[in-house]
């Protein structure tokens, strides 16, 4: 086995590494785990502020492949803190399990795991109740097609929903006093099952006592790791220590900056990290957008630029677009750069990633997507966050010509074909932010690093 974990490119740069957050800037799966595995030697702690185990974060050293779902990627070497902030709904079962696989693969998982106390708890009846409503809704067809979202069935909205309604709520922090939990849980599984039962679904009502007894013990085997999160970074803010901030999902799936309602239920733009791990905003040094050379989404919502076709095709294959999480074939596309720019702007980007250019060899012609064509025939620059609306444009392209050559052995852009600079140069002029990491295979040293 090939392993460098421990090893850094970066580790010796001098003085403290700018605090930096890793966002994605289309629809989720644009590499951020690659780039926050590549990013964390410069750094001393990599958070999670939002999401849950509905993300899915591929991290590949040579001939070894991890997919993380909740811990941070940054957990593969050592020596880094790895938090996951109040911001993240977490699902005990599976971040046991996520932690128990990856110490069978030799990582060490101790004090350099922490949880927040504040965040808040996925049950089971949280994912019961996520894929009973979509069953429900994808039997509503209406004019638009039906009302599901496509969710990964993970209990995200229903975990967060909870957080909203506040009574029936559970954070990590309560699972450390069974009597109080039981005692809540009555009360919760009542209200849970009568609901179950309205979305038609036929199972023995909720065991609040089981449940319980079954989170209490995941409480206590995870008690070492929970803590206040806020006062840890803001220690490690004061103590110079640098901060990687990890962005699950991606800012077109946000809940308010998103193609609502076919988005996630967490502020996953870079908005949302001073909300999901109480760090400032203006604590927030650099912010790398990553995006893929090309455009994919999972489930269901509006798609601008989708090739439904050959090309789409051809996209998937190359980069093997299937779902680390829930494993359904993405939804692929030419680049969509209205909402690159946008999510850009929501972010405040200060530097882009492109992500997957290899993919892109062996196509005669590209095409990147620059403005829209409303209904009434007018071009406009600016995306539209709202799914109804935003499923009436037209994209509007440029094409440019492709190149043939495989790229994935490249280290230099300057060393790229002709083509495929000009087609990262005029990515750079649309969204206006320069692209300081070119990616060209999923390994990290298929990397090419600007900066
Ligand atoms: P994330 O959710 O943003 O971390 O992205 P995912 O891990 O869900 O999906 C990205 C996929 O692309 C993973 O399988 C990565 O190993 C892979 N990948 C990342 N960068 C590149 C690249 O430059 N080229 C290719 N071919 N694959 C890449
Ligand atoms: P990473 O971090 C891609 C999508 C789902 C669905 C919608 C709502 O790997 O980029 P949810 O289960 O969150 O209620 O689903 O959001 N979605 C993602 N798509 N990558 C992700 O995460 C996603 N997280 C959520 O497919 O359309
Ligand atoms: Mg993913």
């Amino acid at each position: 086995m090939t392993d460098d974990r421990t090893t850094s490119p970066d580790n010796d740069a001098p003085g403290r590494t700018p605090h930096t957050a890793v966002v994605g800037l289309q629809w989720g799966d644009e590499g951020k785990g690659k780039i926050v595995d590549l990013l964390t030697g410069r750094h001393d702690v990599i958070v999670r502020y939002n999401g849950g185990a509905n993300a899915g974060h591929t991290v590949v050293v040579g001939d070894q492949r991890y997919a993380l779902h909740l811990i941070p990627a940054g957990i593969l070497y050592p020596d880094k803190l790895c938090v996951i902030g109040n911001g993240v709904v977490v699902d005990p079962a599976m971040l046991i399990e996520e932690m128990e696989a990856l110490r069978a693969r030799g990582i060490e998982i101790a004090s350099n795991l922490c949880i927040s106390d504040r965040a808040h708890v996925v049950m089971p009846y949280h994912k019961e109740h996520d894929a009973a409503l979509e069953a429900v809704l994808a039997s509503h067809v209406s004019h638009d097609g039906d009302l599901s979202i496509g969710t990964t069935k993970r209990g995200i909205g229903p975990a967060y929903a909870d957080k909203v309604h506040r009574s029936t709520a559970i954070r990590m922090g309560d699972l450390a006093d069974e009597d109080r939990l039981r005692r809540k849980l009555r009360v919760i599984c009542s209200i849970r099952s009568a609901e179950l039962a309205a979305l038609g679904v036929q199972a023995p009502p909720l065991d609040p006592d089981a449940l319980a007894h079954q989170y209490a013990a995941y409480g206590l085997r995870l008690l070492s790791h929970i803590t206040d999160t806020t006062y840890l970074l803001h220690d490690c803010l004061r103590e110079e220590r640098s901060i990687l901030f990890e962005g699950a999902n991606a800012c077109l799936l946000d809940i308010d900056h998103g193609t609502y309602p076919y988005v996630t239920s967490s502020n996953c733009s870079a908005l949302g990290i001073p909300a999901g791990t109480g760090v400032p905003g203006r604590n927030i040094e650099q912010v790398l957008g990553i995006m893929k050379a090309y455009t994919t989404r999972v489930g269901e919502g509006p798609f601008p630029t989708e090739q439904d076709n050959a090309i789409g095709e051809r996209i998937r294959k190359r980069g093997h677009e299937y779902g680390t999480t829930t494993n359904r074939p993405r939804r692929c596309g030419w680049l969509d750069l209205v909402a690159v720019r946008y999510s850009s702007m929501i972010c405040g980007v200060t530097g882009l990633a492109c992500m997957l250019l290899d993919v892109m060899s062996g196509f005669d012609e590209l095409k990147l997507c620059t403005h829209y064509r409303l209904g009434d025939g007018t071009l406009s620059e600016r995306f539209i966050p709202d799914a109804h609306r935003l499923s009436q444009i037209e994209a509007v392209y440029e094409t440019l010509p492709g190149w043939s050559q495989e790229i994935d052995d490249a280290t230099d852009r300057a060393a790229l074909p002709e083509n495929a600079q000009r087609y990262l140069q005029r990515i750079e002029q649309v969204v206006g932010v320069p692209i300081e990491i070119v990616s060209v295979g999923p390994e990290r040293t298929q990397t090419v690093v600007e900066v």
